[in-house]
């Protein structure tokens, strides 16, 4: 595994999830191997769990980890070509992405869609720029379009839980205040239907996702003819793709609870935080003994070894 950035960079799904549950029973098994390796993290925007399990992850692994919350404490980052710089951006990409390649074996990085430009979002142009000026090993810590470690760290959350061979898995919409990105529905849809797995997504209409990711899924307007028989339900609000980044609907009625729990086949209810509470997701799911959310979080650590390990395996093995 060269990059991370989505399922597409990983060879055997079920490999990977499975060397990440040997490395939740033991996390120190390998901690020579990124023994005088270097990790950069870069954040472009906030994190709680990205930011401290992929850390943790690493240093299971015996790697060095240094942390830059670019959007705070760097220089405004130009992306474009042929630009003349003089404006708010101090620096460019083409120096930046090359300069943290000299310090760093690996590098993480999280930046966010605008939310302004389908195009411009959906064409990765960031990441696409950050990989070819670095010169190292790129791992996604979320992109304008796909949230890869977290959609691994679910797949084994599901993996560990499942109690039938083929579960029924229900990706919803949930309503939000704000318009987010479409990344973790993407990713969470893009290692679904390669899974072993019935996957079904539900949303308002207005709402499709992009059908690069979504493939063969079963899409169901019908928030609970879907919900009917589910093994998991995964929730998360996105803003519109067709209609670019707008707030279609904020419909409490997505909202899931106790009472839509009872249409399902006592569904474990998963999210990947953070969550706003009564709003995404009702205080009973959260507080109730069908949450997953915190495992689901924990399984991240587990996740980004598994990751960084075949990382190191493949880019720095003799
Ligand atoms: N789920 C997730 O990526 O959480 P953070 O944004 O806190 O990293």
């Amino acid at each position: 595994m060269e990059n991370f950035i989505s399922v597409k960079d990983v060879k055997n799904i079920s490999a990977l999830v499975n060397e990440a549950l040997e490395l939740k029973k033991n996390p120190f098994a390998h901690s020579e191997l990124g023994k005088n390796k270097t990790l950069g993290l870069i954040f472009l925007n906030p994190s709680l769990r990205t930011r401290l399990s992929t850390q943790k992850a690493a240093l299971n692994l015996g790697m060095n980890v240094m942390v830059m919350n670019m959007d705070k404490e760097g220089w405004a980052l130009e992306t474009q070509d042929g630009v003349i710089m003089n404006h708010n951006t101090v620096e460019h990409i083409r120096e930046a992405a090359a300069v943290m390649g000299e310090y760093c074996d690996i590098i993480g990085v999280r930046s966010f869609p605008r939310l302004v430009d389908q195009h411009e979002d959906y064409s990765e142009d960031f990441f696409n720029k950050f990989i070819k000026y670095a010169g190292v090993p790129i791992v996604s810590l979320e992109s304008a379009t796909l949230h890869p470690l977290q959609s691994l760290a679910d797949l084994v959350t599901i993996e560990e839980t499942k109690t039938k061979p083929r579960p029924k898995v229900v990706l919803t919409w949930a309503p939000h205040i704000k318009a987010l990105p479409q990344a973790v529905a993407n990713s969470f849809a893009e290692w679904m239907v390669k899974s072993d797995v019935e996957f079904v997504i539900t949303h308002p209409e207005g709402y499709e996702l992009a059908k690069e990711f979504t493939g063969n899924a079963t899409i169901e307007y019908n928030q609970d003819k879907a919900l009917a028989g589910a093994d998991y339900i995964y929730i998360k609000n996105w803003s519109s793709y067709e209609d670019y980044g707008k707030v279609l609907s904020m419909d409490s009625h997505w909202m899931i609870t106790n009472e839509k729990l009872k249409l399902t086949d006592n569904a474990q209810v998963m999210h990947c935080l953070p969550v706003r509470r009564g709003i995404e997701l009702s205080d009973e799911i959260l507080d109730g003994p069908n949450s997953l959310v915190i495992q689901e979080a924990s399984n991240r650590v587990c996740a980004a070894q598994a990751v960084l390990k075949k990382m190191l395996e493949t880019n720095f093995s003799k």
